[in-house]
């Protein structure tokens, strides 16, 4: 490869997940293209888009075990990202799928066409589209724009797919500033009964009716998917900003891409001056079975969604007001790729916000037949202080909870993280995923195995942390 093309096309390089390396090379701290999930670990993309940037990076590329440099591709192009997600077993062997098979063809294919049967459920068709790089569980494509948003549809079900971003941005880690309150949070933790009571009025009865609106299994709300191009999106959303709207706080939709349902963004404000945000979320929009409109998205993510609304309606009943500012949001275009979420990190990271705290709870409702309730902690995408926390929370209020960590990856908190904002999940289970109705038309709440209670359970730890990280008053 000249070095001609390299600066007329740029170059992309994929490399283990590496920060002390990269921060001490300005020019690859500028270009940071995200976080993927690749193997049992998690490598990042970054774009080497002038001369010079190739010149200073060309001794440490040669010092470096990366995974790949190519060239990047033109514009017209958009990158996707792909990866199996981690499942149990059981689950793999009920899928014996063609396509399924088909498409595991594709992962031997590097920096070629995509071709065979993989052309139609990768590209769409398209003849243009790459292969770029291929491991045992992750490929990245090069696909036309409208291919590359709307994959998801055509994926096999335990592959998730993420739309790599067009521009670069800074590669940042969290600073001291943004995770002081947690350590705090984390350093004086004691149980505190007055919390307790508040995280405990979280209404299940209200959680089983709310649940059942977003998967339309109420026959009221009149929706048949969430996905985020649906109509059943935009109802949903209305009705999320609705209901918290009641709670006091004031909400807005945040429209990031054309045909996308916009994400919904609810605040309190802080009774006491300052600039610190703590952020609680989940997303809203679903996934169905390849081939199928429907998509109730009963655990996920209308589970995670579901508890957002549950901590709303306690915050107003409780008459509770913060001493840091909380937003209750819930995300779209998170089955795309965390697209929403992007957006939204970014734009807070433009305005210098001071988010000290962002817990994403997505699938926190299924539990196997036999397994107790479970919070699954992140493995590998999550601020260690953050993680920490919210385990050792979960310890003072959700006692009932088995704590452990979990190989299901790349959330909402991601996109956080990669603006170095602390942040984690709460997720159902400590493992791979095991909820057989995952990414299925099936995904409903009213169904053996979703259990509302562990649902509850983990609402009230993400509660509990924004409590004991905020700080609060009651309103007499
Ligand atoms: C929650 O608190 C309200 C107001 O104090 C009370 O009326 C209600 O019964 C409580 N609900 C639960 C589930 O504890
Ligand atoms: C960003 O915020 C920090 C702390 O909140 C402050 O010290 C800094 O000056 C701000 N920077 C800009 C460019 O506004
Ligand atoms: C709780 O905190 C302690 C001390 O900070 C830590 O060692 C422990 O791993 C935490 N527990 C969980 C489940 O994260
Ligand atoms: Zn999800």
């Amino acid at each position: 490869m000249t070095m001609q093309a390299a600066a007329t096309l740029g170059l992309l390089l994929i490399t283990p997940l590496n920060p002390s390396l990269f921060l001490q090379n300005p020019c690859l701290s500028q270009n940071f293209l995200g976080h993927y999930k690749n193997g049992d670990g998690t490598s990042s993309i970054f774009s080497l888009n002038t001369p010079e940037c190739i010149d200073t990076s060309s001794e440490l590329l040669m010092q470096q075990n990366y995974q790949a440099l190519f060239s990047a591709p033109g514009r017209g192009k958009r990158l996707v990202w792909l990866e199996q997600e981690s499942v149990e077993e059981s689950l793999l062997e009920q899928d014996h799928e063609a396509m399924e098979a088909a498409f595991i063809n594709v992962l031997s294919v590097t920096d070629g066409a995509v071709n065979g049967a993989s052309q139609q459920i990768l590209a769409n068709g398209d003849p243009n589209s790459r292969v770029l790089f291929g491991s045992s569980n992750a490929v990245l494509l090069a696909l036309s724009p409208e291919e590359a948003l709307s994959i998801d549809t055509r994926l096999p079900r335990f592959w998730k797919s993420t739309l790599v971003p067009e521009t670069p941005s800074e590669y940042r880690v969290v600073s001291e500033d943004n995770v002081k309150r947690v350590r705090h949070a984390l350093s004086t933790l004691k149980f505190n009964p007055e919390v307790a009571a508040l995280v405990n009025n979280i209404s299940i009865p209200q959680i089983h009716n709310d649940i059942r609106f977003l998967t339309g299994e109420d026959g009221k709300s009149g929706i048949v998917s969430r996905h985020s191009f649906s109509a059943g999106a935009l109802t949903a959303a209305k009705w999320i900003k609705g209901r918290i709207e009641e709670t006091g706080a004031t909400c807005r939709f945040m429209p990031f891409l054309n045909g996308f349902a916009p994400n919904v963004i609810c605040r309190y404000p802080s009774l006491t001056k300052t600039d610190d945000l703590v952020i609680l979320s989940g997303h809203y929009d679903s996934r169905g079975s390849f081939g199928s409109a429907r998509a109730p998205g009963g655990d996920d993510d209308g589970s995670g969604t579901t508890g957002i609304l549950s901590i709303a309606r306690t915050i107003a009943r409780r008459r509770i007001q913060f001493h840091a500012n909380v937003e209750l949001v819930a995300f779209a275009g998170e089955e795309q790729g965390l697209l929403g979420s992007r957006a939204y990190s970014r734009q807070l990271r433009a305005q210098n916000a001071s988010v000290v705290l962002m817990i994403q709870a997505d699938m926190t409702a299924y539990r196997a037949p036999g397994e107790p309730l479970q919070l699954g902690l992140p493995e590998r995408i999550g601020t260690p202080d953050v993680t920490n926390l919210v385990g050792n929370i979960s310890a003072l209020y959700s006692p009932e909870l088995t704590v452990g960590y979990s190989s299901a990856c790349c959330s909402d908190h991601q996109s956080f993280i990669e603006q170095g904002f602390p942040a984690s999940q709460v997720f159902e289970r400590a493992g791979p995923i095991a909820d057989p109705f995952y990414h299925n038309s099936g995904d409903l709440s009213m169904r053996e195995g979703y259990d509302v209670d562990q649902l509850y359970a983990i609402a009230k730890v993400q509660f509990a942390s924004a409590l004991h990280v905020a700080g609060y008053e009651i309103s007499e």
